[in-house]
């Protein structure tokens, strides 16, 4: 009788071992993929470091040689996720297009701009109420990165741009941007998408402040993004422009133009006037193409012409 039990308690040690061991297999590779730290396992000898593995399963098992004391479960902790685009400027003509095309797509949408949230007054559509407005102005990112967490943004799209004296053109076509491009790259944002501009050619003095900007931020956008930068050079972008509380219908004039010219492909490549015989493209195409540059790897990185945002955003 004697015998017969201390056979049944030699199997029930061996199985509570078998268990302690088999368990820590599960548990290593939970915490090597969640990261957590293992809950804390006190031994009379020095603990085996399968003995953590028990006190995952939630079980209290005790034995001769190890003591698990704290029997609460690993969760695996939620990798930093980098799920949100960032729309520096969605609140303007081709921003807040670019919200809306991004929110069609049910992705979570952040925008920034000085003034934040459109006035209820001018944009009352719902979609408003699913984008997330913060006020900022670009050129200090230190202090809205602290309201956008840079690390959960896979994407940004700047539409910052504008017009003024030579050296304001400078300053927002080029400067605001490098100080996007540099803010995002140094947090790992993968992929930055830029609404640069097609130069017409226009003599120098024209616009000079506003090409120069450009084309500076889009340099830097090659050097910092190699992999992830896309450039948009759009000409005339036509639409329903909101100034104000007055809907400017830029299409009246766009749209039969962009009719007429869309077949001047070959035109267009001609030298000094080729620039001009660019279409105008349709704001909702600008936006189309800019979101899928920014979630879709398969736009490689550098400069889409009208012809190419046309064909990625008209579709
Ligand atoms: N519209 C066209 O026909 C056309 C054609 C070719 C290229 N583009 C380019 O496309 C881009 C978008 O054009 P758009 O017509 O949409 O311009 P927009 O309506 O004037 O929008 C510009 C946006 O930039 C924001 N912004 C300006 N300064 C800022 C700052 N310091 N910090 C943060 N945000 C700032 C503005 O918001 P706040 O004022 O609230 O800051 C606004 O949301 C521009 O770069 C433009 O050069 C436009």
């Amino acid at each position: 009788m004697a015998a017969r039990t201390r056979i049944k308690q030699g199997l029930l040690q061996t199985l509570v071992h078998q268990l302690c061991h088999s368990s820590s297999y599960y548990s290593a590779s939970v915490v090597a993929r969640s990261g957590a730290s293992a809950t804390r396992v006190s031994s009379s000898a020095a603990a085996p470091a399968s003995s953590s593995a028990s006190s995952t399963l939630g079980s209290s098992i005790q034995s001769e040689k190890t003591v698990v004391e704290a029997a609460q479960a690993v969760e695996p902790k939620a990798a930093l996720e980098r799920s949100k685009l960032l729309v520096l400027g969605g609140n303007g003509f081709v921003g807040t297009h670019a919200c809306q095309e991004a929110l069609s797509r049910h992705l979570p949408v952040v925008s920034m701009s000085r003034s934040g949230r459109p006035a209820a007054t001018v944009h009352d559509d719902p979609w408003i109420n699913n984008v997330t407005w913060v006020r900022g102005d670009i050129f200090h990112p230190e202090r809205w990165k602290d309201t956008i967490p840079l690390e959960e943004v896979s994407a940004v799209i700047s539409c910052v741009g504008g017009f003024g004296s030579d050296e304001q053109m400078l300053k927002i076509n080029g400067e605001a941007n490098i100080a996007a491009i540099n803010a995002a790259s140094k947090s790992g944002v993968k992929r930055f998408v830029f609404i640069s501009a097609l130069d017409y050619g226009l003599p120098s003095f024209v616009l000079r402040g506003y090409y120069k900007g450009k084309k500076s931020a889009e340099e830097e956008l090659l050097r910092k993004f190699p992999y992830g930068g896309v450039i948009l050079r759009p000409g005339f972008i036509h639409g329903n422009r909101q100034v104000g509380s007055l809907k400017i219908p830029l299409s009246a004039i766009g749209a039969p133009l962009e009719m007429l010219l869309k077949n001047a492909k070959p035109a267009s490549r001609l030298p000094l006037v080729g620039n001009f015989l660019m279409p105008p493209v349709k704001v909702t195409s600008v936006a189309r193409a800019a979101v899928r540059s920014a979630i879709d790897n398969a736009v490689p990185p550098g400069v889409l012409d009208v012809w190419s945002i046309k064909r990625l955003g008209d579709h």
